[in-house]
């Protein structure tokens, strides 16, 4: 059974967390509780991480030398991915050379660093099924691909990009110049390179959290969290609720796939496994082998958030998935580009029983930036869905000048 120091000693713990997000910043504080020390790491200063953590550093990531200067001078047990933008090779090599231990692997943060890596994993290694989909270098080759086979619709990505940055549908040929054009803009790492995928009339989407944490023999279990639904727009998330209700063998095949996919990928740890639903068929999309956006609605309907869940996997720790109440969360935009922005109406959201709210504490605003997110539990999703509306529209950011 594993052992925990005492922080800020050389007993200590130590976690380091590349990324320091609203998800990271949950995960540290859930570390935190179990008396390990915390590294919060992001690239820009007083990130929401930062503030929670024993120990707070700003570097650039993707950047090698600066990812592997700050690991061999911190020496933390345990490095925990946030975000996808990180030097994975280099992540490779210390977990090689014995010494760091990444989370879940570092082969699984390479192959989930882009979009080519895990699709080409899950469809053409383990015969998942998936959208059609190719990944394309030019407009040129872009036409041709969807003329061969994906048609129309269909939606463009970066193959390096989130929260929907860069995506867009496209519905007939008029669309192709402005959506590469969208694309090759709204890319993290300017990679010249996209994913089209034919587009999936989808009934539902869902987030499987799937956790591989061990048992009390030592060997690692897979462990499923009641399915989330979930809202996008412009394909970033705006609503979850857990639990999605499911056919029951549609639920059964996506569990099946969040298996093999996060077996495969192994390590140990939360895993958000992404899944279009259409009756009883499946298609899988994506997974994060981290705790998942949609997934902050798990601080109120489960027993141990996914943030919880994480950092007891990673610890060797054992976990319950188990649902604690039917349960919702809404998105706080920005909806002001600003620094140093200023919240009302925090009063009146918490005025609505049974809701919760996390103010990320992002030191700088954007119109669509996602600033906050209300909670609510209910007897019923839609309760709770509307409750955790009515708390998140009660929110007003206002740049600070204008008090
Ligand atoms: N092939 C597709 N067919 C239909 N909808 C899609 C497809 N791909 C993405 N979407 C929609 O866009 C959202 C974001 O896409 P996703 O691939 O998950 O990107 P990100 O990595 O930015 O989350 C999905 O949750 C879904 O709503
Ligand atoms: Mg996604």
């Amino acid at each position: 059974m594993p052992i925990i120091g005492t922080p800020l000693s050389p007993s200590a713990t130590r976690v380091m967390l590349l990324g320091s997000g609203e998800l990271g910043k949950e995960v540290m504080i859930a570390l935190q509780r179990l008396g390990v020390e915390t590294i919060a790491v992001d690239r820009y200063d007083h990130a929401p991480g930062h503030q929670v953590a024993h120990h707070a550093h700003t570097i650039d990531m993707s950047d090698p030398e600066q990812l592997r200067a700050l690991i061999e001078s911190e020496r933390p047990d345990i490095v925990v991915p946030e975000i996808e933008a990180i030097a994975t090779a280099t992540l490779e090599s210390l977990e090689a050379q014995g010494l760091v231990r990444v989370i879940p692997t570092a082969r699984a943060a390479r192959l989930t660093m882009d979009r080519e890596g895990i699709r080409r994993l899950a469809a053409e290694t383990l015969g998942v099924p998936t959208s059609p989909y190719c990944f394309c270098e030019s407009p040129d080759a872009l036409r041709s691909a969807i003329d061969d086979g994906i048609g129309y619709p269909c939606i463009i990505k970066p193959v390096m990009s989130s929260s929907g940055k860069g995506q867009s549908k496209l519905n007939g040929p008029e669309d192709l110049q402005q959506a590469w054009d969208y694309a090759m803009a709204g890319g993290r790492v300017s990679h010249g390179r996209v994913i089209v995928e034919g587009f999936v009339d989808f009934d539902y989407e869902i987030t499987l959290l799937t956790v591989r944490a061990l048992d009390a023999d030592g060997n690692a279990q897979t462990h499923f969290c009641e399915p989330i639904g979930h809202a996008q727009v412009a394909g970033d998330y705006v609503e979850s609720w857990q639990p999605q209700a499911m056919n029951p063998e549609a639920l059964r095949k996506a569990q099946h796939i969040a298996q093999a996919v996060t077996q495969d990928l192994g390590g140990l740890g939360v895993f958000g496994v992404e899944f279009f639903i259409r009756g009883e068929e499946v298609w899988f999309s994506e997974v994060s082998p981290r705790p998942h956006d949609t997934g902050l609605v798990t601080m109120i309907s489960q027993w141990q958030s996914e943030f919880e869940l994480h950092a007891r996997a990673i610890l060797g720790l054992p976990v319950s998935t188990a649902l604690r109440a039917a349960g919702a969360s809404a998105v706080i935009y920005g909806g002001v580009d600003a620094k140093d922005v200023v919240f009302e109406g925090v009063g009146d959201a918490l005025g609505v029983p049974q809701t919760e709210l996390r103010l990320f504490g992002k030191p700088e605003s954007y119109v669509r930036r996602r600033m906050g997110v209300a909670l609510a539990y209910d007897d019923t999703v839609d309760a709770a869905r509307a409750r955790a509306q009515r708390a998140a529209s009660s929110i007003k950011i206002k740049p600070a000048a204008s008090l």
